[in-house]
């Protein structure tokens, strides 16, 4: 059954060059009316299926697909299946003060492991079912079925990088999401880094591509999200995309 976003699952804007990316640097600078360097949260981009889950009083209550980006597919008897994604989140007394709101949403994406990728394609083969073209499409298909047992025997992971409406809290940077995210108890990829100038993102980008290979899970690319939050309002978003990342 279909299950609305508050606030729109936008897509990105693709950079495929350093030409184009400092293009993309000059570009956002100009619109902030700055010559300083921009900070920002560089992120694996990962390969898997994006997901909203929402949380009321402290209680998972509902997951969806991002579907059109609007309104997405009621995934949440399936999601309630995958172990690392936790069923109740709760104020936690450490240093980060967290004040838990009646209600918010998260984002992230859910994966498949390479290698549990080809033990179940493996499997598949031998009792005569199709194997899946890639860990994308094998974590698409695990987290459709409409059987939640079948999904709860696939092996599923996610990393979330993102809280909506979590009001009255309001976060200075991408940073702060993402650390609360994990305080929380969601997980959260251990390779994102806060980068402060274009050399520091092209060594980034140096180090994700040489980590590619050997990762336990595909990525398609890197993403930077500016770090300061309030950019992001002054920036806006197209259509499609938000301007404050790439
Ligand atoms: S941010 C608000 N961060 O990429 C900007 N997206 O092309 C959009 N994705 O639908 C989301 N890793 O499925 C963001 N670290 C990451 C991501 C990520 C993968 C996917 C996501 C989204 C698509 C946008």
């Amino acid at each position: 059954s279909p299950l609305a976003h508050l606030t729109p699952m936008l897509s990105l804007e693709n950079v495929f060059s350093w030409e184009e990316m400092q293009n993309y640097l000059e570009r956002i600078q100009k619109m902030l009316h700055t010559q300083n360097h921009l900070s920002f949260i560089g992120e694996p981009k990962l390969d898997g299926l994006s997901i909203e889950l929402i949380y009321e009083n402290g209680l998972l209550i509902g997951a969806s697909t991002r579907g059109d980006g609007l309104i997405g597919e009621d995934v949440t008897l399936n999601i309630r299946t995958i172990k690392s994604i936790p069923l109740s989140v709760q104020d936690s007394a450490n240093h980060h003060h967290i004040v838990l709101p009646p209600s918010f949403r998260v984002r992230g994406e859910v994966i498949m492991l390479k290698d549990d990728f080809i033990a179940m394609n493996r499997e598949r083969k031998q009792h005569n079912e199709t194997p899946f073209a890639n860990p994308r499409n094998a974590a698409a298909g695990s987290l459709r079925q409409l059987d939640p047992s079948v999904t709860a025997h696939r092996p599923l992971q996610a990393f979330f990088y993102f809280l909506v409406n979590y009001e009255p809290l309001v976060f200075p940077t991408q940073e702060s999401i993402l650390k609360t995210l994990q305080s929380l108890g969601f997980p959260v990829n251990p390779m994102i880094r806060l980068l402060g100038t274009p050399e520091e993102i092209s060594a980034y980008y140096q180090w994700m591509q040489e980590s590619r290979e050997k990762c336990a899970y595909e990525m398609d690319g890197i993403v930077l999200k500016i770090n300061d939050t309030p950019l992001w309002t002054k920036l806006g978003t197209t259509a499609k995309a938000p301007r404050w990342a790439i």
